[in-house]
């Protein structure tokens, strides 16, 4: 063995340490120190994931390597956070540390019946499916004309809707653990099918004559 080796001690017991590991998105930061029992020579790698972690505005990597700070964590920044120890003699990686981030509820979402469209005929099975970004889950709970109704989760099914019904729906999401609230609202139209009655006919009727009227006169305006 050459000269310089002489000293080397074999890396054992790579030991992560993180606390606290339940963090607040875009608030706490979070301190990671990787320390051995024993080695020399050591120089020190960061795993997020399978993923190299390397520095940057957010991601400080201080103290020959050894401690790894995220400030303002994200949604994304869970981990599992790892530390590989190399020296010329011996390598070694530590257990994983994940971290929780809570965060939202955000990225709301409400369709009904899978869609983006409002309008239905009287007599329609509507299901509201909302959605929203939560670490925790957030709580979900429904309401229509700004009463909050008996449903709480994802779904509000109406099944066969009539005039009434009509009006806005809201599902009011809250995270227990961010205590905040959001809300998406959405305006539902339940009109009379158009086979049930000759109260839609007169109103296409109207619309007819109400094209006719405009043709008539942009093509009188071209003739200008
Ligand atoms: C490993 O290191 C940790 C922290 O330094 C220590 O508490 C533990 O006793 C060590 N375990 C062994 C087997 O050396
Ligand atoms: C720390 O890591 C950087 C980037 O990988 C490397 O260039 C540098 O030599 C390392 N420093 C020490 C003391 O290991
Ligand atoms: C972290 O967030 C605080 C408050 O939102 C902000 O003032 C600060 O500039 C942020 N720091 C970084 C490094 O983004
Ligand atoms: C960890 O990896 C995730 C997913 O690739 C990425 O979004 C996040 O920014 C990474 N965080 C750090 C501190 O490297
Ligand atoms: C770690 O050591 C093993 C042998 O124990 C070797 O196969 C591997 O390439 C080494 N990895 C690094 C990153 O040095
Ligand atoms: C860390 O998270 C990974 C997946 O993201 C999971 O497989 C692993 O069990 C978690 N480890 C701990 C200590 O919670
Ligand atoms: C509904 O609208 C949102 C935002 O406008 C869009 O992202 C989404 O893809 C639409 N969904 C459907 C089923 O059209
Ligand atoms: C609405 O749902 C009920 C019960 O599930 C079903 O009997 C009925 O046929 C459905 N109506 C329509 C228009 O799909
Ligand atoms: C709401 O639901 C609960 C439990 O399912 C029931 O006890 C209560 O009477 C309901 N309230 C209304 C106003 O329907
Ligand atoms: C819904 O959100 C708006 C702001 O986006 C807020 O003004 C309103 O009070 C919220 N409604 C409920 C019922 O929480």
């Amino acid at each position: 063995m050459t000269h310089q080796f002489i000293d080397l001690v074999l890396i054992s017991n790579v030991t992560l340490k993180a606390n606290p590991t339940d963090l607040m998105e875009f608030k706490s930061s979070a301190v990671v120190t990787c320390s051995v029992s024993s080695g020399s020579s050591l120089y020190f790698l960061w795993l997020n994931s399978s993923s190299e972690v390397t520095g940057s505005d957010r991601v400080q990597i201080t103290d020959g390597n050894s401690t790894l700070t995220i400030v303002n964590v994200t949604r994304y920044d869970q981990g599992p956070f790892r530390c590989l120890v190399i020296n010329p003699l011996s390598n070694s990686t530590s257990a994983p540390v994940n971290f929780t981030i809570n965060y939202g509820p955000d990225n709301m979402a409400l369709t009904v019946n899978g869609q983006n469209t409002t309008s239905f005929f009287v007599g329609s099975n509507l299901t509201l499916l909302c959605s929203a970004q939560s670490g925790p889950e957030a709580r979900l709970q429904w309401a229509f004309r700004g009463e909050t109704l008996n449903t709480t989760g994802p779904l509000l099914e109406l099944l066969s809707v009539s005039e009434k019904q009509s009006g806005s729906y809201s599902c009011l999401a809250s995270n227990h653990r961010t205590n905040v609230n959001r809300n998406i609202t959405t305006n539902i139209m339940v009109a009379k099918s158009p086979l049930s009655g000759s109260e839609q006919l007169r109103v296409h009727v109207g619309l007819l004559s109400l094209l006719l009227l405009v043709g008539v006169l942009s093509s009188l305006s071209g003739k200008l």
